[in-house]
């Protein structure tokens, strides 16, 4: 019984161990359909593999974490001189370029 009860409070213990902000986990195949999107459609702006080119556009490589909102709101309505993608990407894909971009990094 008493071994029971020091089994339980290691799980415990175990578990609160766990940072709150975690780095967020992405399915595999969530990320290489992210990335077959961006090398249609985000590319030629964003460049190769998300390498900047120098232009105006964001370094998504930069992209902070946990700022998932941010993300599916400025590429599906668009900021500044990105167009809008919510006509031509739905909130899935778009989630997979997500997946993609923060699941990629160095
Ligand atoms: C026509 C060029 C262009 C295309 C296509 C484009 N972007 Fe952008 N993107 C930009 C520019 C320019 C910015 C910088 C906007 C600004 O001034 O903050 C930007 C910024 C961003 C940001 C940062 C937004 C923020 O909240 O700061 C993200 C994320 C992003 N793009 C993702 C994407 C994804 C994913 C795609 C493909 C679906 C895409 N972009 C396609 C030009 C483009």
């Amino acid at each position: 019984m008493r071994l029971l009860a020091v089994a339980a409070l290691a799980l415990t213990l175990a578990g609160a161990a766990l940072p709150a902000n975690a780095k967020e986990t992405f399915d595999p195949a969530q990320i290489a359909h992210g990335k077959k999107l961006f090398a249609e459609i985000c590319r030629h702006c964003h460049g190769a593999n998300m390498v900047n080119m120098g232009g105006g556009s964001f370094d998504l490589r930069t992209f902070p974490e946990g700022q998932r909102d941010r993300f599916m709101n400025s590429v599906t309505k668009g900021k500044n001189n990105m167009p809008p993608h919510g006509d031509v990407l739905s909130q899935d894909e778009i989630g997979d370029l997500y997946a993609y971009v923060m699941g990629s990094k160095p």
